[in-house]
Parts: structure tokens; sequence; C-alpha cells
């Protein structure tokens, strides 16, 4: 039998709440059993789509129960999109007949349990239980436990392809549909950044909402201004107006990072071109930063005194992957290019991955507001974009 009793004389835990979004036919039976512990509850009738209901639900870390009609197909992509949105929740889900392939689908998506119609108490108290003790714990833990890994994209010099590649890798890294990770690309170019255009994002949240005293920045916060991208990776886009460098402090990104790292599996950041103290927080929390130039005299020459900025700054720990972008191998009639050891040699770093010019791909998919992946033509290139970012993903 659920008692949070176990929990007296923890004064830090703080009395369960469970947030239950039901059908009328249940309601008055699940508050019969709920009443029978010492959690409190709150009940909210459905009276129309689920969609409707939890439109601006928020809330910290508690238990919800939500009711879902397996006859409705599309309720799977709400209940879906509300646990990839609420990882801070513990959420149980009410159905009959769920078919096998949507419960696993939903355990994926982090559902802590899901239980079939008739409910019955006893499978119900125990779902209960590890879900109080679930919140409990990430109340305890306040919630701050660092899963994502973060990698920031720093360009040599404007126009090398920073923000085409960040957009890649992100999309690279969220994986397949049997193997999804969950990504968030958050474009820290405050000025000038593109991430938004090149992904046809029109209307979503956007960095300057997340602008708030640092204690304001969590998982709820984060969760309500990240957009969606039918890629399947979640952006946040720099502000559409020009906001000043110093509209950031170096507390709020410090916490908009870690938020992300809690959130999400990869974290990926596209850097302005300027340096300023927040920059250096961000990568100060980074698991790696990809420095991507091109091979011209202007980019290598930006690209090394990225480099040394970092070891100026105190940032060597970092590791550090150069990727030469829009790369031409030499051929022996070739005059145009620097050589590679030349290069290597003038930034004192290999060039650790080349990736080729295509830009009819490229076009196509910024054009579009698509991944290079599903551009026409854009399988191969996207192909070697993937081996890059797993790459850098598997060494760090
Ligand atoms: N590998 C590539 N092949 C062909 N075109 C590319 C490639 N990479 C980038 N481009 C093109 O180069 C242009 C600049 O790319 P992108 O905006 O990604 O650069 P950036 O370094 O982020 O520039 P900014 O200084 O504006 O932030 C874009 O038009 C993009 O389509
Ligand atoms: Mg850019």
């Amino acid at each position: 039998m659920l008692s949070t009793n176990k929990h007296a004389g923890r004064h830090d835990v703080a009395q369960p709440t469970m947030i239950g979004f039901l059908h009328k036919d249940i309601a008055s039976e699940v508050k019969g059993i709920v009443k029978k512990t010492d959690a409190t509850c709150d009940i909210r009738t459905i009276t129309g789509a689920l969609k409707e209901e939890l439109i601006g639900f928020r809330s910290d870390p508690c238990v919800v129960l939500l009711q879902m009609a397996a006859s409705e197909a599309d309720e799977f992509d709400v209940v879906e999109d509300f646990l990839n949105r609420n990882p801070h929740l513990s959420v149980i889900i009410v159905c009959d007949d769920v078919p096998f392939e949507q419960v696993r689908r939903l355990m994926r998506a982090g559902a802590l349990d899901i239980l079939p119609r008739p409910l019955k108490e006893d499978e119900f108290l125990v779902a209960l239980e590890a879900a109080f003790i679930r919140v409990s714990n990430a109340k305890i833990s306040g919630g701050t436990a660092r899963t994502g890994k973060v990698i920031t994209f720093m360009k040599a010099c404007g126009g090398v392809g920073g923000t085409t590649l960040a957009i890649q890798a992100a999309h690279a890294l969220s994986g397949t549909a049997k193997r999804r990770q969950k990504v968030c690309l958050i474009d820290f170019d405050l000025q000038f950044g593109n991430v938004a255009m090149y992904l046809d994002v029109v209307d979503g949240g956007e960095l300057s909402d997340l602008l708030r005293e640092p204690e304001i920045i969590d998982a709820t916060l984060f969760s309500s201004v990240a957009s969606s991208h039918p890629s399947g990776i979640d952006i946040i886009a720099a502000p559409q107006t020009v906001w000043s460098l110093d509209s950031i402090q170096v507390d709020q990104a410090q916490k908009i990072i870690e938020v992300a790292a809690q959130l999400y599996d990869y974290v990926i950041i596209d850097l302005p071109d300027y340096w300023t103290d927040w920059s250096k927080q961000i990568i100060d929390n980074a698991h790696a930063v990809v420095l991507v130039m091109q091979m011209t005299v202007a980019a290598v020459r930006h690209a090394r005194r990225r480099l040394d900025l970092l070891q100026a700054e105190g940032l060597g720990a970092v590791p550090v992957f150069v990727v030469a972008n829009r790369y031409k191998k030499p051929t022996v009639f070739t005059t145009d290019t620097i050589k590679q050891d030349e290069v290597e040699k003038a930034l004192g770093h290999q060039i650790d991955f080349a990736l080729p010019s295509n830009y009819k791909v490229v076009n196509e998919a910024q054009t579009q507001g698509i991944p290079i992946a599903e551009a026409e033509g854009g399988r191969k290139f996207a192909a070697d974009l993937s081996k890059v970012a797993e790459a850098i993903s598997a060494r760090i």
C-alpha cells in the first residue's frame, strides 16, 4: 500500500502531488484510490481534445496521470510530444488496448508506466509509488543531473559554414526512428543567427525568451521556448531583432546550458563570430568545440587566432575538432588551394575532418527548411556529415 509516510522525518521531501487529466468515467474511481494514500491530487476532467487540455500546462516535478483514447491515433502524437517536453514529470498513462508498438513508443518518450483499463487498484498503487519516488528524487537532486553532451560550433570567420554544419550535426545525432536521441540546437548567434531561417521555423520561441533571472530558467521554461522541428530536433532560435552583445549574462548562459544538458542527449550550439564572456562560459561547459574553417588564407589565419584565443582564455582542456568545409581535394593540376600540411602547420593543429562543397544540396535543403539528408540528392553528403558528427560524439 502506498504511503508517503515512509518519507516522514525527511523534511526535504515535499508532499507528493498528482495531477490527473481524466475522463469523467474514471475520475471518481481514481480519486477514491488516491484518497487511500497521503498524496494530494488535482483531477482535471477532460471535456474535449486531450491536446487542448494539455496546452500551456506547466508544473514543477510531479506525478501526472493521463487518460488517452487508443482509438484516436493522433493522441499518441499528443502524448509523445507532452512526454518529450516534460521530462521532469513522472507520467502514468491510462488507456484501453494500447498496441504494443505504441506502448514502446510512449515508454521510449519517457512514460513511467502504462496502465490498461479497467484500472486495477493494486497495479495503480504500485505505479503511483514508483512515480512518487521518482518525483522525490528529482526534487532532492534539484533535477540538475547532467546528461547531455554539449558541442559548440565556432566558425573561423563569417560564412565558412558554421551554421550549416551545426544543423546537420544536430540532425545526424538525433538518430533514426528506431533509436531516437533528443537533440536541441541553440542559436547563440544573438545578432545574425540563421538557424531558424535555414530550418524554416517561422514563429517559435527564441533565445531572448530564456534571458530571465537564472533561478527562473528551468526545464519548464526551456521546454516552452524550444520549437520542435519536423526533422526531429528541437531548436531555440536567435532573436528576430538584433540584440546587443551584452544582453546575455554569464550566469544566464551557464543556466541555459545546464538546463539544456539536463533535458537533451545532445546540445548543439551555434556560436557567434564575436567573443564575449558568455561565449567563453559556454565553451567552458562544452564537451567539444568544432572549429569550422575553409582552406583559404583568411579562414586559416582566423582559425589560428581562435585556437590561440582558446588557449589564452584557459580553455585548452576542451577538445577541439577542426573541420575544413568545402574542401577540394588537390590534384596534380590544382594550383588554387593551399596544401593540407601547410594549413596544419599554420594552425598548429591537424585538420580532423574535411567536407566537400555541394552547393546544390545545401541550397536545396536551406530553401526548403529541411536537413540535407532529406534534400534531393543529399543522401551521400548527409552520410559524410553523419560520419563526422558520430566520430566527434564517440570521442567526447
Ligand atoms: N559544404 C558546403 N557546400 C556548399 N555550400 C555550403 C557548404 N557549407 C555551407 N555552404 C553555404 O555557405 C553559406 C554560408 O553558410 P553558413 O551560413 O552555414 O555559414 P556561417 O559560418 O554560419 O556564416 P555566418 O557568418 O553568417 O554565421 C550558405 O549559403 C551555405 O548554403
Ligand atoms: Mg552562422
